[in-house]
């Protein structure tokens, strides 16, 4: 579904990922992970269109989107989940959850999409009149998960979501990651939270100094001694 074959990109002057190759099958869900300052959140970046990546290609089902805009890419049926969750503030979380389902493009009606999240999230139901920026944290990221979800999309790419999360709503968190697989979308988990991430994943890739440094399913990344040496 979404292959990176040899992508580099840079600050200025200062090379950040290297030649990054990976890819998501549909179905699976397959986590980035890595230490602080590793690139992750520069990958995501280039997945959604903010950065250019440098020589390489990145596909979705086959077509070329090395060059699309976030936009587009949204368009073309991927939810995005930034790091922080970058959600509007001063917007109600109906009024957040709408920006999400425009950018989609979603043929289905956008009050039945609106009924699906506020199942899946019971916490929004009573709170889609509330302005997006009183909700607590832990309520924000599963609003910025619902924005992106609210679409429909095929894939979905979170940057870091359990960040800030007390280990209650981690889990609650990543029992929606895989309820969501079950229905179908597809997940690019970017996390540092090795463990956590790898107990919903398929596979995994180990990002070091913008270099993908292991590879594998979740029990071979367990085993792998680079793995255990920065986190286990
Ligand atoms: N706009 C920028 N200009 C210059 N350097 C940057 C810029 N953004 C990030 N960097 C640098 O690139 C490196 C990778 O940053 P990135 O945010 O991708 O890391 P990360 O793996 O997401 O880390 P974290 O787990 O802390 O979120 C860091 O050294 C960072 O300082
Ligand atoms: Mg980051």
């Amino acid at each position: 579904m979404l292959e990176l074959s040899g992508v580099s990109s840079r600050y200025g002057v200062v090379p950040m990922l290297q030649d990054v190759s990976m890819n998501v099958m549909e179905g699976e869900v397959v986590s980035l992970l890595g230490p602080n300052g590793a690139g992750k959140s520069t990958m995501f970046k280039v997945l959604s269109g903010l950065l250019p990546s440098e020589g390489g290609t990145v596909t979705l089902a086959g077509e070329n989107v090395s060059k699309l805009g976030t936009e587009k890419l949204s368009a073309l049926g991927i939810g995005f989940v930034p790091e922080g969750r970058r959600l509007f503030p001063s917007l109600t979380v109906r009024e957040n959850l709408r920006l999400g389902y425009d950018a989609a493009g979603c043929q289905i009606p956008f009050e039945s999409r609106l009924e699906e999240m506020a199942t899946l999230f019971p916490r929004i139901r009573e709170r889609l009149s509330q302005p997006a920026g009183t909700m607590s944290g832990g309520e924000q990221a599963m609003v910025a998960l619902a924005r992106a979800l609210i679409g429909a999309p095929k894939l979905v790419i979170m940057d870091e979501p359990s960040l800030g999360l007390s280990p209650k709503l981690i889990a609650e968190y990543f029992q929606i990651v895989k309820r969501i697989r079950e229905d179908g979308t597809t997940v690019l988990l970017i996390e540092q939270n090795a463990e956590t991430a790898l107990s919903v994943s398929d596979r995994g890739y180990l990002l070091v100094r913008g270099r993908i440094a292991a590879a594998g399913t979740r029990e071979e990344l367990l085993a792998d001694d680079t793995v255990k040496h920065l986190y286990l």
